[in-house]
């Protein structure tokens, strides 16, 4: 391929890039920059760009990626292009001159687009629902695939906005206060990879809590990052983790210290899984001090800020990185995430350049869609949309509390937390003589109840925008079912605490770091011939999602007796090849 043009760019970033090859401006493949620069002739000035003569069209820019079209396609582009007019929001077009529906930016796109009648020849296969297989057709109508519609020109493209997606980011970060957001389509899994691998380099630390998510342990092997883990506070009566606090994240910076480290980052979950917050505000101040970025996980609360009894934002706390599961609380579609940039710590460039690496090369715009049109009906009545959600929660909360044997978490029970999200009831069912999984069966198969998660002592109940009275009430219903016909017996109400143990997180010993563990050659042996050896995978029982030991760790007895526990109390666990646990995969010294 013969390729001539201009650059101004370092040759160790060049290097560093994809060149991103598009055929009808869809991206159809990638490949190392320095695999082309034999025939590429390079020259430093203030932009650059390359494009072949014949073939498939190549175009790079620093800035983001902006596409370089082929003849055809720029013909195309100059007759048809698609201008975006945000004051109207409204899209252009020559033939279309100017449509205004009203509608958020990246919906009303793909609303033309899908409109267009148009002889379409690209993917995806089912050809605008035209071959749309019948049985889910019949699920969910013709119209899902009639919008599911490729990298359109008129579509703009996720990894290089320049049009609606473009303008659906910059009103998200402008909703939701940061200097940059992007849209995710690998939820936030992908986001807090692409947050930790855009803030620390092989063999960096990083301090996080031990009750991450998984997705930062999975960041860590495909980064070569070293955990510094932070045992987060532990109620045992509950049985669940809570947050870290900044005396800890700072002890964790002094450890390090000592040995000559320093953390390229600092993550921290909040809120958990059970509405847990930590104080991002004082942990924020403490990384700033020595010039650490933090990195806020908080999936679970995309809602904060939006309701004065909600707590606040990790973005109004002073994060750099925060990543927020939309479709968790908020209404987008299920997969569809956002992670959001402020301040000057972290390189921009660097988020754009992992998140290409991590996601999709076809991304959904359904998702894409869903989340400008979440962000919309946020920004419709931001001071009131969560006034009955609030109102409704703290209802059922003052109820539940009152049931017999029944017990709600708030934050009496966390006192070193600052906060704890009013749309999370977890009801504790010990002294019901029941532990969570059971009680949540019996909810679930005898009420038509179906929570959220289930621990050995509580279940987790979260409401959102859509919780209706009556479901409210059928929740009441089912839990007054159990207070009236169970009850513990001395012996029964400690079982969970009797039996084991609480998590097993305060005695870890890393022997190989979690990327050479997991590239390490490994065999499977019986549990019982497990203690003491390096483990080789990731074990995670779900709920909650909270690794118990990750790749590299030393198995210890209590890890052991833990997973055996929560296994025989129904939880599913995760990470494992053998889900049964009667081998596990160990390392070989
Ligand atoms: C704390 C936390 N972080 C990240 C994630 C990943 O989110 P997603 O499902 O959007 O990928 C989850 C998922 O449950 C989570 O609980």
């Amino acid at each position: 391929m013969y390729m001539s043009g201009m650059c101004m760019w370092d040759m160790e970033t060049t290097a560093s890039q994809l060149a991103i090859v598009f055929y009808n401006k869809r991206i159809v493949y990638g490949l190392p920059l320095f695999l082309l620069d034999m025939s590429l002739s390079l020259s430093f000035g203030n932009h650059w760009s390359f494009r072949p003569n014949r073939g498939p069209t190549v175009c790079i820019s620093q800035e983001n990626c902006s596409i370089g079209l082929g003849k055809r396609q720029e013909t195309k582009r100059q007759s048809e292009i698609l201008e975006y007019d945000t004051g109207l929001n409204a899209i252009k077009t020559d033939s279309q001159k100017v449509k205004d529906y009203g509608l958020p930016p990246l919906v009303s796109a793909l609303k033309a687009s899908a409109e267009e009648n148009a002889a379409s020849f690209h993917f995806p296969g089912h050809n605008r629902g035209h071959a749309a297989p019948s049985s889910l057709r019949q699920l969910i109508g013709v119209r899902p695939f009639l919008h599911d519609l490729p990298e359109l020109p008129e579509l703009d493209n996720l990894f290089a906005p320049e049009g609606p997606i473009l303008e659906a980011q910059k009103q998200a970060a402008e909703l939701f206060g940061a200097s940059e957001t992007w849209f995710l389509v690998g939820g936030s899994t992908c986001g807090v990879q692409a947050a930790i691998m855009a803030t620390c380099l092989p063999g960096d630390t990083l301090i996080l809590p031990r009750n991450s998510h998984i997705s930062a342990i999975s960041a860590m092997i495909l980064s070569g990052v070293l955990p510094k883990y932070i045992v987060p506070e532990y109620d045992h009566n509950w049985d669940i983790a809570g947050g870290i606090t900044h005396l800890q994240v700072e002890k964790a910076i002094k450890e390090l210290e000592m040995e000559g480290r320093k953390p390229a980052a600092v993550l921290v979950i909040s809120p958990t899984y059970h509405g847990v917050c930590s104080n991002i505000g004082a942990i924020a101040e403490l990384c700033h001090t020595h010039k650490i970025p933090i990195i806020v996980d908080e999936a679970h609360g995309a809602h904060f800020g939006f309701h004065h009894q909600l707590p606040i934002s990790a973005l109004a706390q002073g994060a750099d990185l925060v990543v927020q599961s939309t479709h968790k609380v908020l209404c987008s579609l299920t997969q569809s995430s956002m992670l959001h940039m402020s301040g000057n710590l972290v390189d921009r460039e660097r988020i754009c350049w992992c998140l290409q690496t991590l996601q999709s090369s076809s991304p959904s715009y359904l998702l894409l869609a869903s989340l400008d049109a979440a962000r919309a009906h946020l920004s419709d009545s931001q001071e009131t949309v969560f006034n009955k959600a609030v109102e409704l929660t703290l209802e059922a909360k003052n109820i539940i509390k009152k049931i017999r044997g029944i017990a709600v978490l708030d934050l009496p029970n966390i006192s070193n937390f600052p906060a704890i999200d009013p749309l999370r009831v977890t009801a504790g069912v010990w002294r019901l003589g029941l532990s969570g999984f059971e009680a949540d069966d019996i909810l679930c198969r005898d009420f038509k109840v179906v929570s959220e998660l289930v621990g050995t002592r509580s279940i987790t109940f979260a409401f959102n925008l859509g919780t209706k009275r009556e479901h409210v009430l059928r929740l009441v219903s089912g839990l007054k079912y159990l207070s009236e016909n169970f009850s513990a017996s001395d012996n029964t109400e400690n079982r969970a605490v009797d039996v084991v143990c609480s998590a097993p997180f305060n005695d870890i010993s890393m022997s190989l770091s979690p990327r050479e563990a997991f590239f390490a050659k490994k065999s499977k042996i019986g549990i019982e011939d497990s203690l003491g050896k390096i483990c080789g995978e990731l074990i995670c029982p779900y709920p909650p999602g909270i690794p118990v030991l990750i790749p590299g760790e030393i198995i210890t007895e209590r890890a052991l007796n833990y997973l055996l526990h929560v296994k025989s109390k129904g939880a599913i666990i995760s990470g494992a090849a053998d889900h049964l646990l009667s081998s596990l995969l160990v390392c070989h010294d």
